[in-house]
């Protein structure tokens, strides 16, 4: 008697460490088609970011090898966030067993395993991954193959929104055709003035040294979001390879968009080498009620003052000016995404509360310029708590993306340029004004 309840309890024990454990023999049906489904196809399918598909066993077989180094390497799934810092709601990053399983089938000779074994396929969403109530017809724009300097500089389009009464809107997707040149869509809205020329892209050439980089006596031109006229409001929502669509409604929130507003866009290529017309369109839900309560999106930036932001040449560590927000109101932070460029090196989030208690909530220890990832959180802050964000920059040879360690480095808009730009995002009562959201005079984002 003893002996069988003893063998019960072991196979108790064994069963439930078996559950997060890597089986004994791994195959692509049973074991690695479900990590896939889960954590990869969302890029990795036809027509998505991803350069490969890993739907089926033939596409996947020949990167088995590849698979292993990018998630034992954590560069796949893209995720960067310290994982001892902060909860995040769209968390992608692997478990040690998932991992563990993937490495095992590459070194088992990447086994087929028998396909009665596998889930069901995703059905995954064909082109839009919101079902949009409106899309918006947004700009197209020919992104040249070599441009001079490789250079096609940040461009602000403006657009009709198309929103003839008070909108309440509860998604924002933005789609490029091409997303292989495209570096990142923003979009504010504004209200309409009769000085706008829609569709007309706007830019800036700045006066350029040799390799490129704007010349630091001229003075940065960025004036919030890329836009050209100050104040114009165009980075509230972005696309980036990744986060390609910014939902509210698991927040029970939408975001108010005045009637007749304009929508400015902000676009970012990187040339690629094949000339290609880039026709990006913008869906949008829309609440068919008034919202329980209210998004709104920021973006602070560190000083764009050449003498303040200035990072010298072969500095490994070059601390930034920390960007520096206090809540005059309770909010709910649910949003963070830091920005910076090539010498980003690593940005970190923290909460000061009124207190005296400081708690880090967001720290991305080796940034990756390639990848503007956001993070959805939820975290009540009370009124009076400031929001504190650090930055470190890298210019120095060990940084394997510095195009120039030898030259000093100044604020400004192209890549081998700096910037240092976190967004975040609040959720707040639908009646609260947005301009009493943050303390001090600068304006609020929609
Ligand atoms: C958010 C989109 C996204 C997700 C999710 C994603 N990938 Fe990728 N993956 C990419 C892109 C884009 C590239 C092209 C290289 C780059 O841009 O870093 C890539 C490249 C790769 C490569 C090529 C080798 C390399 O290191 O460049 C491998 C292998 C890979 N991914 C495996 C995976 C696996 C396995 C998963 C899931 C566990 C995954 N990826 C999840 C977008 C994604």
């Amino acid at each position: 008697m003893f002996n069988m309840l003893w063998a019960v309890a072991l196979v108790i024990a064994t069963r439930s460490v078996a559950a997060d454990a890597v089986p004994a023999s791994v195959t692509f049906h049973k074991d690695v088609l479900p990590i896939l489904q889960k954590n990869c196809q969302t890029c990795h399918r036809p027509g998505e970011a991803g350069p490969m598909s890993f739907l089926t066993y033939e596409t996947t077989r020949p990167w088995a090898k590849a698979i292993k180094e990018a998630v034992r390497l954590r560069k796949m799934p893209p995720w960067f966030a310290d994982p001892k810092i902060g909860h995040f709601v769209n968390d992608r990053s692997l478990r040690q067993s998932d991992v563990d399983t993937l490495a095992k089938w590459a070194d088992g000779g990447a086994p087929r395993g028998n396909p009665k074994d596998a889930p069901p396929p995703v059905e995954w969403p064909k082109g839009w991954h919101i079902q949009p109530d409106v899309i918006v017809e947004g700009p197209a724009y020919g992104v040249p193959a070599n441009p001079k300097n490789n250079v096609v500089e940040w461009i602000t389009v403006t657009v009709p929104s198309g929103f003839t009464t008070d909108t309440w809107i509860t998604s924002v997707e933005i789609r490029p055709e091409y997303p292989e040149v495209t570096h990142h869509i923003c979009l504010g809205f504004n209200p309409h003035t009769p000085d706008v020329k829609y569709f007309v892209p706007y830019w800036k050439d700045k006066e350029r040294g040799e390799d490129g980089s704007a010349l630091p006596n001229k003075g940065p031109t960025f004036t919030g979001g890329g836009g050209v006229k100050p104040g114009l409001r165009a980075a509230e929502d972005c696309y980036v390879p990744g986060n390609v669509a910014i939902d509210y409604r698991p927040l029970h929130a939408a975001k108010l968009v005045p009637a007749g507003s304009d929508i400015t866009l902000n676009l970012h290529y990187t040339p690629n080498g094949k000339a290609v017309t880039d026709h990006v369109r913008i869906g949008f839900t829309i609440a068919k009620e008034a919202p329980e309560r209210r998004y709104l999106s920021f973006l602070r930036q560190a000083t764009t003052d050449p003498k303040r932001f200035a990072i010298p040449p072969n500095d490994p560590n070059w601390a930034c000016p920390p960007v520096e927000v206090t809540f005059a109101r309770n909010v709910e932070l649910v949003f963070m995404m830091p920005h910076m460029h090539a010498r980003g090196k690593d940005m970190t989030y923290t909460l000061e509360y009124p207190d005296g208690r400081k708690e880090a909530i967001l720290h991305v220890p080796r940034y990756d310029f390639n990848w503007q990832i956001g993070y959805e959180t939820s975290i009540p802050v009370p009124k009076g708590t400031k929001l504190r964000v650090d930055a470190h920059f890298d210019n120095s040879v060990n940084n394997p993306s510095n195009p120039d360690p030898n030259r000093t480095v100044y604020y400004g808009e192209m890549t081998w340029e700096e910037m240092m730009a976190p967004f975040f995002s609040v959720v707040v009562d639908r009646d609260a004004d947005p301009k009493n959201i943050l303390a001090g005079p600068r304006p609020p984002s929609n």
